[in-house]
């Protein structure tokens, strides 16, 4: 993998009261050569800016989407950008390669536990599942679909220093990725 501009569009409605992205968030800012792009703070009032929201894709190689899962999805503000931003012709469609080889990311925090998320679990469906949707528009954009990086058990996660470590992987994560490395596994 070569060395690549990362942009993170960061999707939480509710930031004030993050506890969880609030240090991911930052961690991630802290990165050299790393963009951050926070979408409920640019709009506010969903009018979202395709045209310029379509250049920084360009201008990035490997996109983020950071956000807590919301009812086993994004956010709205992150929906509403897909939907805009991913026109028939960029994105897509016989003359839509604008996107093709670069990589999507999902950074994603859910208050659920990781033992929820199995066909015996309180979710009934795995992650990976859950994800296809997104693993999906990737493929269709001609986007690499990396290994998604993920929190579990947000509402159990209550230690300062616990959640200061997943900021750290988060952190060397997105460093590797920027790098053109393989990111460390999880611990
Ligand atoms: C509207 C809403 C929907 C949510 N849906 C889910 C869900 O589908 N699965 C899940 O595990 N957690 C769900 N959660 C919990 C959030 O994912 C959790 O609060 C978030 O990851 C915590 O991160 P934060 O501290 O940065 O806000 C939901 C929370 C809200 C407010």
């Amino acid at each position: 993998m070569p060395a690549a501009r990362v942009l993170v569009l960061f999707a939480h409605p509710a930031f004030q009261k993050s506890r969880i992205h609030r240090q991911l968030a930052a961690a991630a800012r802290a990165i050299e050569g790393v963009t951050f792009h926070d979408l409920y703070e640019a709009y506010p009032d969903f009018q979202i800016d395709v045209a310029r929201e379509q250049e920084r894709l360009l201008a990035h190689e490997v996109i983020v989407f950071q956000h807590p899962f919301y009812w086993y999805s994004c956010p709205a503000l992150l929906k509403e950008w897909l939907d805009l931003v991913l026109e028939l012709g960029f994105a897509y469609g016989p003359e839509g390669t604008r996107l093709n080889g670069k990589a999507l990311l999902a950074a994603i925090t859910t208050g659920g536990g990781a033992h929820a998320y199995a066909p015996e679990g309180h979710n009934r469906f795995t992650m990976a599942e859950l994800l296809r949707p997104f693993e999906q528009t990737a493929a269709l954009c001609g986007l690499a679909w990396l290994p998604p990086f993920v929190v579990h058990g947000t509402v159990h996660l209550l230690d300062p220093a616990e959640i200061a470590r997943h900021a750290a992987e988060y952190a060397r994560h997105l460093t590797a990725l920027r790098d053109g490395r393989t990111p460390p596994a999880r611990t």
